[in-house]
């Protein structure tokens, strides 16, 4: 008989010592699945292109978040032949290195907005953003008109630039300083729609799936622009 055979009786008959070394050797494996998990995302690195947003940008992502877009809009392309067809080259990590929090979602009432930059002009996005049913008539969003009377307090994105920067945004000095004057006499509007532009045209990483076979991964390429543009038109669903 095995020598250790006397603890694991021991063991056996005991349900609280039994319960303990369960709880042990549990949180043990927990342990070293997670564990690696968090190393790996504080490795994440920004790859080169992708900048942290800049003043009007920042300004407009908040008023995003704030108006709750992500509600309805997901922002994230997974690696499914219909989605990188429909919205470009699949969504990956480090594309979202300066999102705090990350915009990905989950719940698609509209369609996905990771590659949405450039596919319509900065004019269509303001009309669209003031009156959606204007384009698509049976669309279900919300308009919001008072963007266009809402100003951005610089002081404000400056210091939300300071903030970011505690957490490893790499803003320089000058560029905390010039924010208020980046975003002097801008709207709410014009800030929003700059943050739409620039989804998957400022943030683009070298791309593991830039090319599927489908050959249409191009974000927010020429094809993209066309077929919003027939969608548009045609006032396609979502
Ligand atoms: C109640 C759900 C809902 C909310 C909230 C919502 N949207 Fe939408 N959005 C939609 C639907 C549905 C469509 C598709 C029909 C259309 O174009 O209006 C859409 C379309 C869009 C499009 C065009 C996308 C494309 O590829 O054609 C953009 C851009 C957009 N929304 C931006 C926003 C922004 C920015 C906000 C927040 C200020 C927002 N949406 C809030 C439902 C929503």
């Amino acid at each position: 008989m095995a020598r250790g055979y006397k603890y694991f009786e021991a063991i056996e008959k005991n349900a609280a010592l039994l319960g303990v070394l369960t709880l042990v050797m549990v949180s043990l494996g927990g342990l070293s699945e997670i564990t690696p998990i968090f190393v790996e995302a504080h490795k994440m690195a920004a790859p080169e292109g992708v900048k942290p947003y800049d003043a009007l940008r920042l300004a407009g992502r908040d008023i995003y978040v704030r108006e709750g877009c992500y509600l309805c809009h997901s922002q994230m392309i997974r690696s499914l032949r219909a989605e990188t067809q429909r919205y470009g080259a699949y969504s990956v990590a480090s594309e979202s290195v300066y999102d705090r929090p990350f915009q990905w979602g989950s719940k698609r009432t509209g369609p996905d907005l990771a590659r949405v930059g450039g596919k319509y002009s900065d004019e269509w996005q303001r009309q669209h953003l003031i009156a959606p049913r204007h384009f698509v008539p049976e669309s279900n969003m919300p308009g919001y008109p008072w963007l266009v009377d809402e100003k951005i307090d610089g002081a404000d994105v400056a210091a939300r630039m300071r903030t970011l920067r505690t957490l490893g945004d790499p803003y320089t000095e000058a560029d905390i300083a010039e924010a208020p004057k980046a975003v002097e006499g801008k709207t709410g509007m014009d800030a929003i729609v700059a943050y739409l532009q620039g989804l998957g045209v400022l943030n683009v990483t070298p791309h593991p799936g830039a090319a599927p076979a489908s050959g249409s991964a191009a974000p927010a390429g020429t094809a993209a622009a066309a077929a919003g543009n027939t969608k548009a038109a045609e006032g396609g669903k979502p």
